[in-house]
């Protein structure tokens, strides 16, 4: 099963892809995370993108698409992966097709404005794991620490609020028009499309997500 999960910065995409990578076993491949990990590891990609991700505006497709090419040829996405934060541009979408890496559905968040700045505001995540709590919706055991590690919880640069405002400017200027990609291969047989609100509460848009999947499954 090969999903991709659309959607703007804090709808949750993050947050439904690791309950599903638990659930159905296969890996949330996170281009955000993946990205910010090499900027913590100091990679000579990290130190090349660090100070656009910071900003909020998006790293090239050649980057990216280098970073999916190399992501799932492990072993591990043997089975099916979950895309979470690409393709975000004509080009990263026409990078799977041209390749023929065939997507059985796409699965849109959306979310309000409001929820979105609340969300983001009080995010907090473990770099390296990437796991995503929340001060108020989802906090960890102890205050300020990671559930599993201990280890501290870090505020993401890029959410801060000038970040934020790029980064969803970014997303409705040259993500969005992906939907009506996708919504003309749903027409012509190619693929699945659906549409959840991300409004609702996080165990409330995993049992929808849940009902979608275990259709595609059977
Ligand atoms: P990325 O890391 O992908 O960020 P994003 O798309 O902006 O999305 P977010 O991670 O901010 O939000 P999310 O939807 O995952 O929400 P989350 O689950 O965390 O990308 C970051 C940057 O990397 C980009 O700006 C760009 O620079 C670069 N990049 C990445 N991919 C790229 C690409 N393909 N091309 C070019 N550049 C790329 O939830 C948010 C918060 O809300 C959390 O605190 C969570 O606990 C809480 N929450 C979630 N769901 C709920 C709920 N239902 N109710 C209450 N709280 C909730
Ligand atoms: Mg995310």
């Amino acid at each position: 099963m090969r999903i991709i999960l659309l959607g703007a910065p804090g709808t949750g995409k993050g947050t439904q892809s690791q309950l599903i990578e638990k659930k159905y076993n296969i890996p949330q491949i996170s281009t955000g995370d993946i990205l910010r990990d090499n900027i913590y590891s100091k990679t000579t990609i990290g130190n090349k993108i660090k100070e656009i991700i910071e900003k909020g505006k998006l790293i090239s497709d050649d980057i990216v698409c280098h970073v999916i090419k190399t992501r799932i040829q492990k072993k591990d996405c043997i089975n099916g992966f979950l895309l979470d934060g690409f393709p975000r541009t004509q080009k990263q979408a026409f990078y799977l097709s041209n390749n023929n890496i065939k997507i059985d559905c796409v699965i849109e968040l959306t979310a309000s404005y409001k929820s979105i700045l609340h969300r983001i505001s009080g995010r907090r995540v473990h770099v390296q794991s990437g796991r995503i709590y929340h001060i108020q919706f989802n906090p960890p055991k102890i205050f300020g620490k990671d559930d599993i590690t201990g280890q501290p919880l870090i505020k993401r640069k890029d959410d801060r609020k000038e970040s934020v405002k790029k980064r969803l400017r970014e997303y409705f200027k040259t993500t969005y028009p992906l939907i009506q990609h996708y919504l003309h291969e749903e027409k012509i047989g190619k693929i699945k499309f659906f549409r959840i609100n991300g409004d609702e509460s996080t165990s409330v848009i995993n049992k929808k997500i849940e009902l979608i999947l275990n259709k595609i499954i059977l």
